[in-house]
C-alpha cells in the first residue's frame, strides 16, 4: 500500500481517538487536528508508545489558513472530519455552534481542495432527521427526508449539502456518515453517551440508572471509527450520506450485556424505559453496497470490553471514578 497520511478532525474525541487506535495500529501516519489538548480518550486506548507516533496540532477548524497549512505540513492524503460540537453546545450557543459545525466543514472541504485531496469522510447525524412519529416507515431508508428538529441537525443537513457542492463544483468526493448511539471507552459527554456511563459504574460496582429506554440502534465506537477510516479510503465517485446501524435493541438488552459482564450488579443498572425521540431503526445496506462487510462487534462483545477497558484504567490511574460525575 502507497504511504498513506491520515488528517482527523476532532480526533481528541470519542470517536476520533478510535480512529487515530486502529490508524496507529496499521501503521499510519496520523496528524490530531482539534481545538482541545487533553487527550485522556486517547490515554484510555492506546499505550504511551503508540502516543508518541501521532502528531497534534492544536488547531480550530473555523480557522482555513491553518488547517491548510496544516495539512501541507502533513503531507495529507486522506482525511476523516469528525470535529463539531454536540447537540447540547449547539442549543446553549447555536451561532458558535454555526461556526464550528457548518463553517468548519466548509473549510475542511475548501483546505481539501487546495492541498488535492480529492476524496474525504465526514460525521453527519440520525439527528438529520425528526421525530420518529414523522417517519411511518419501522426501518428508515437510505432516502428518508431529513427534517431536523434541532440546530446541531440543521447545521449536519447543511455540511450534507456543503459535500454535494463540493463534488459538483470542484471534484472533490465525501462519503458522509450518520451515527445514531456510539457507546464505549471515550463516550462521556451527551445524552446518548449514558449508557456507556452505566458501563463505567458498572466497572467501579456501583449503581446506575440511566433516564431513557426504547429500541434504538448501538454501535461500537470501534466499529463506527473503523467505518470511518474505511470510508475515507474508498475508491468512490459522488457525494453520498450513509445511516450508521450496528445493534438495534432494547435498552433491556444493554443492561443484560452489563450484567453478563458484571452478574454481581444483577438488578442495580435500571432505566426508565421512556424512549429517544427519534427513529428507532435503519437500513444500512447502501453502505454496504459501497462498502463491502462493515465491522460489527457483537453487542455483548463490545460491552464486555468497555467495561474490561475501563476496569483495567481506574486500575491503573487513566481514569477517576470523577468520570461517573
Ligand atoms: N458520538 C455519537 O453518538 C455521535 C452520533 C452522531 C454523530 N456524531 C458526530 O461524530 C463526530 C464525532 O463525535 P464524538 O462523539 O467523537 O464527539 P466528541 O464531542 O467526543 O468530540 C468532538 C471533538 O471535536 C473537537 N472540537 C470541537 N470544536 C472544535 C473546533 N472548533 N476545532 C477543532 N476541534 C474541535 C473537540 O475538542 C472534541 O475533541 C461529531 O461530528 C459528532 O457530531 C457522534
Amino acid at each position: 500500500m502507497p504511504k498513506q497520511s491520515f488528517f482527523v478532525t476532532g480526533a481528541l474525541g470519542c470517536i476520533g481517538a478510535w480512529v487515530v487506535r486502529n490508524l496507529v495500529h496499521e501503521g499510519m501516519d496520523v496528524t490530531v487536528f482539534d481545538l482541545g489538548t487533553d487527550p485522556h480518550r486517547l490515554r484510555l486506548i492506546l499505550t504511551a508508545d503508540e502516543l508518541a507516533h501521532v502528531r497534534f496540532v492544536a488547531g480550530d477548524v473555523t480557522d482555513l489558513n491553518l488547517i491548510e497549512r496544516s495539512m501541507t505540513e502533513a503531507e495529507t492524503t486522506h482525511i476523516v472530519h469528525l470535529a463539531g460540537l454536540q447537540v447540547p453546545f449547539c442549543k446553549a450557543d447555536p451561532s458558535l455552534g454555526a461556526r464550528v459545525n457548518v463553517v468548519g466543514t466548509v473549510n475542511i472541504f475548501e483546505a481539501a481542495k487546495r492541498v488535492g485531496v480529492k476524496h474525504l469522510s465526514y460525521a453527519s447525524s440520525i439527528a438529520v432527521y425528526g421525530l420518529s412519529e414523522e417517519y411511518p416507515e419501522t426501518v428508515l431508508s437510505h432516502d428518508a427526508t431529513p427534517k431536523p428538529r434541532s440546530h446541531y441537525g440543521v447545521y449536519k443537513q447543511a455540511n450534507e449539502g456543503t459535500a454535494r457542492v463540493y463534488w459538483l463544483d470542484d471534484d472533490i468526493s465525501s462519503i458522509g456518515l450518520r451515527p445514531y448511539i456510539v457507546y464505549g471507552p471515550g463516550r462521556d459527554q451527551g445524552m446518548t453517551s449514558l449508557p456507556t456511563k452505566a458501563m463505567m459504574a458498572a466497572a467501579l460496582g456501583k449503581p446506575y440508572h440511566i433516564p431513557f429506554g426504547g429500541r434504538s440502534a448501538y454501535q461500537y465506537t470501534d466499529d463506527v471509527a473503523k467505518v470511518f477510516i474505511q470510508a475515507a479510503r474508498a475508491d468512490f465517485q459522488g457525494a453520498d450520506v450513509f445511516n450508521l446501524r450496528g445493534s438495534v435493541v432494547r435498552m433491556t438488552e444493554i443492561v443484560s450485556a452489563i450484567e453478563a459482564a458484571e452478574p454481581n450488579l444483577s438488578g442495580q443498572i435500571t432505566f426508565d424505559d421512556k424512549p429517544l425521540p427519534f427513529p428507532e431503526d435503519m437500513d444500512d445496506s447502501s453502505l454496504v453496497d459501497v462498502l463491502g462487510r462493515l465491522p460489527y462487534t457483537p453487542l455483548t462483545y463490545g460491552v464486555a470490553e468497555t467495561i474490561s477497558i475501563f476496569k483495567q484504567a481506574l486500575e491503573d490511574g487513566r481514569l477517576s471514578s470523577d468520570a461517573l460525575k
